[in-house]
Order: structure tokens, then C-alpha cells, then sequence
């Protein structure tokens, strides 16, 4: 047993975490230690070591590891819920891309990034990977207002050379890589005032293949590389897409070939690449050689009707797989939702498209929201030893019902019923957000 002391945090409540996929531990009235911002243990009855300590008692109360936002867009916050009777190309034209111009405006982002991080900060999320504008400045601010919040975040300027209204377009490839420079040298600068902490990073992002040029991509991708950056982007999301990709870029065999070119498909580069509905055996191939995570945004998916991801075929070929609400293709800001919604479109799959293919179990689906995506992070997702300690407390009266139910159906309720219970405390790498 480690020497306990001034950095040991001791919670006490009713014990939720993923194992794995398939093992959901449940621990009634059960005691979470936290040494140094990670977990030290789950233990029934507390150790003699830590005799003394205060607990923060939580009562009936869930202790979940903090929920991972694998894909999310900061500026679509705003407008959640319009456009959701359109596809995605048309979506992108009509609604999104004359909403994010705005955010040249350092005011309006300003404005919009407050509510964000605010309203954020009240769901059970701690950690999230999310886009924010090609506007640098609007992006650090971005940055600042998470950091502020708490979160554990990677946080991309978008870069957008092609395709894209004058308003939003960047002049060329060297305007827009420049720009990237420019924000990394500025977000290096606010981490040394002390401004964004070491939890948020930056992260390229090149928005999707349409609207970046191959000049673009290969300088992204050398800078990701020389500097150890992580990627985030978008993948074979809808049909439209994918020929329009295949038009832009007729040397690459499938889509995913056009980031491999750029040397953006993971290992030596980590990434992230949201949906992967309509992704290729030899894609597929590509993602698990390179350790690329999906992030499946199952919502995003149905409301811009670009189809589902095949996620039991993913799990069974051993690819990472974590969830994102996709705001706004997704117009809930839950990842419980998003853990409910890949259940329910894995059952759709099943049912339409390939009998083979077993639906998404709720263990399943709680790992991916959690353990899943929280593996981009490093250690993160799980109360297991050494893991980060990012904790959250469900009050979820509002679900209380004439049964009794065990732990696991109470999770499961909170996943389908996230609008009736609140988040009463939050902490990220051992340290108290709310
Ligand atoms: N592909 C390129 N940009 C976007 C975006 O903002 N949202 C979604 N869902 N897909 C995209
Ligand atoms: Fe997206």
C-alpha cells in the first residue's frame, strides 16, 4: 500500500466503471481513491493505509469515469437543431459554413465560446477533441475558455484552402498553414502565461479532404510529424462525400489513401477521424495498422442521413473506437445519448443490413464513451489503477422509480434518460471543475 498524504482525494458513492468492453465493474457504496491526480483503487471497505482522510461522501449518487467527446465542432454550438432536415453537403453550404465565417468576429466567438464552455461544463463530460473555426484567434480563445472550464481538451484551428465561401476560405495553402503556425506559436505563448493549462493541446485539423489541397495536406502532415502532433478530421462520413473526394483526387484509391499520402493515417502520427460510415476493407486495413481511433457520432449520422457505421465490425477487428456527439450534425451535447444512439442504430444495422452483425451491448457501448475514446488521451475512461482520475456524480433522482434496480440498470436508464438526472461534481485528473 503506496505512503498516503496531502494528495490523496477520497470519494465515496455507488461505483460505475469499464474494465473493457464486455466488463462493466459495479461497486455499491464504495469507496474511489485518487493519489496524485490518479486512481489508486476501488475498494468495498476502506484500507488501514488511508485512515484519517477526509471522504467526500456522495451518498446514492454514481461515481462514472468523466464521458470522452471524440468529435465535436465548438462554433455548430449555437445553431444545434437547425438544418437537421438536410444532408451533409448541403448542411455544410447552407447553414454551417455561413455560420462559422462569423467567427472572424472576435466578439461573436467570444460570446459563443463563453456559453460553450459553460453549458459544457454541466454535462458529464470531461474531455472532448474538437474543432474550432480556420480563425486562430477565435480558436485560442477557445482554448482559454475550456481550460477555464477544466476540461482535458485538444483544441484545431480547421484549415481550409478549397471549396468554401470567400468569407471562410483562406487565401491559399501557405495562408492557411501559416495561420497553423501562428496559432501553435500563440498557444505555446498562453500555456507559459499560465493561461491554458496543460490538459488542453492543439491539434491539426484539416477539416475533411474537399476542402483542403494535397499542397495543404503535405505540409500539415510534415508539421505534425516534426512536432508530434496529433490529427483530427473526418472520414468517409457520406456518399455525396466520398465522390466528391474521389473527383478531387483521382489518385487516390479511397479516401483514407489521401490522408495516408499526407502521412496523417496514424502511427508515427496519432488521429482521429470522425464517422468511418462507408469506409473500405483496405481503409479499414489502413486505420488498424495505424492505430487510428473512429470516432462513431451515431446522432450526426441519422440527422444527416449519411448512413451507420458498421461499429461491430470495427470492435471485432480490434480498432479503436471512441464516441462523439458530433455538435451540430448531433444536436445533444450528452455522450450518454451518443452511447444510447449506437445501440439503437447497431440494432437498425442488424436488423436492415447484415443479420451477422450482433448488436452494440450497453457494456459496449459505456466502454467506447469512456475507456474507448479516453485511450486518445492516454490513461482515461476508467477508475482501474494508474488511470487519470476524471470522476463525475450522477444524481439521478429523477429516475427513481417503484423498482429497485442494481447499479448497471441505473446506469443504463442515465443513458437513455440523461435530460432527468444532473451532474452534481466533476473532477479531471484529480482535480475538483465543479
Ligand atoms: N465534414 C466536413 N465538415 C464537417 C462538419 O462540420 N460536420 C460534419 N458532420 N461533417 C463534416
Ligand atoms: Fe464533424
Amino acid at each position: 500500500m503506496p505512503e498516503s498524504g496531502n494528495n490523496t482525494l477520497i470519494l465515496k458513492g455507488n461505483i460505475i466503471y469499464a474494465k473493457s468492453p464486455e466488463e462493466l465493474i459495479c461497486s455499491d457504496r464504495s469507496y474511489l481513491v485518487c493519489e496524485d491526480g490518479r486512481c489508486a483503487g476501488v475498494f468495498q471497505t476502506l484500507p488501514e493505509a488511508y485512515a484519517g482522510i477526509p471522504v467526500t461522501d456522495y451518498g446514492d449518487h454514481l461515481i462514472i469515469p468523466g464521458l470522452v467527446d471524440l468529435h465535436l465542432h465548438a462554433p455548430q454550438y449555437a445553431y444545434r437543431g437547425l438544418g437537421m432536415d438536410l444532408e451533409l453537403v448541403d448542411w455544410l453550404e447552407r447553414v454551417t459554413f455561413p455560420e462559422e465565417a462569423k467567427y472572424a468576429e472576435i466578439t461573436y466567438a467570444a460570446r459563443a465560446y463563453e456559453t460553450f464552455a459553460e453549458q459544457m461544463k454541466q454535462t458529464a463530460t470531461t474531455r472532448m477533441v474538437v474543432f474550432g473555426t480556420v480563425h486562430a484567434e477565435a480558436t485560442l480563445l477557445l482554448a482559454r475558455k475550456l481550460s477555464e472550464a477544466g476540461f482535458g481538451a485538444y483544441v484545431g484551428k480547421v484549415n481550409m484552402d478549397r471549396n468554401a465561401p470567400e468569407s471562410l476560405c483562406e487565401e491559399s495553402a501557405t495562408a492557411s498553414f501559416t495561420a497553423t503556425m501562428d496559432y501553435l506559436r500563440k498557444f505555446t505563448f498562453l500555456k507559459a502565461q499560465g493561461k491554458i493549462s496543460d490538459r488542453v493541446q492543439p491539434i491539426i485539423t484539416p477539416r475533411f479532404i474537399p476542402s483542403c489541397s494535397r499542397e495543404l495536406m503535405d505540409d500539415l502532415g510534415e508539421l505534425a510529424r516534426q512536432q508530434g502532433l496529433k490529427v483530427q478530421s473526418h472520414l468517409s462520413e457520406s456518399k455525396k462525400e466520398i465522390a466528391w473526394v474521389s473527383e478531387l483526387e483521382p489518385d487516390c484509391d479511397f479516401y483514407g489513401a489521401c490522408y495516408a499520402r499526407a502521412g496523417m493515417m496514424g502511427n508515427p502520427v496519432p488521429s482521429v477521424m470522425a464517422h468511418c460510415v462507408w469506409s473500405l476493407p483496405e481503409e479499414v486495413q489502413m486505420m488498424k495498422e495505424g492505430d487510428v481511433f473512429i470516432a462513431h457520432c451515431p446522432q450526426s449520422n441519422t440527422n444527416l442521413a449519411s448512413g451507420i457505421a458498421p461499429v461491430r465490425h470495427y470492435l471485432t477487428e480490434g480498432l479503436h473506437v471512441g464516441l462523439g456527439t458530433d455538435i451540430a450534425g448531433g444536436f445533444s451535447r450528452s455522450i450518454f445519448r451518443a452511447m444510447a444512439d449506437a445501440v439503437q442504430v447497431s440494432k437498425l444495422y442488424f436488423r436492415y443490413v447484415d443479420q451477422k452483425k450482433q448488436p452494440l451491448t450497453l457494456s459496449e457501448a459505456f466502454h467506447m464513451g469512456t475507456m474507448g475514446g479516453g485511450a486518445f488521451f492516454g490513461n482515461v475512461g476508467s477508475f482501474l489503477p494508474g488511470y487519470e482520475f476524471d470522476a463525475v456524480i450522477i444524481d439521478d433522482t429523477g429516475l427513481a422509480s417503484v423498482l429497485s434496480m442494481n447499479l448497471a440498470e441505473r446506469i443504463e436508464r442515465v443513458m437513455y434518460m440523461p435530460e432527468l438526472c444532473s451532474v452534481t461534481a466533476k473532477y479531471v485528473s484529480g482535480e475538483r471543475v465543479l
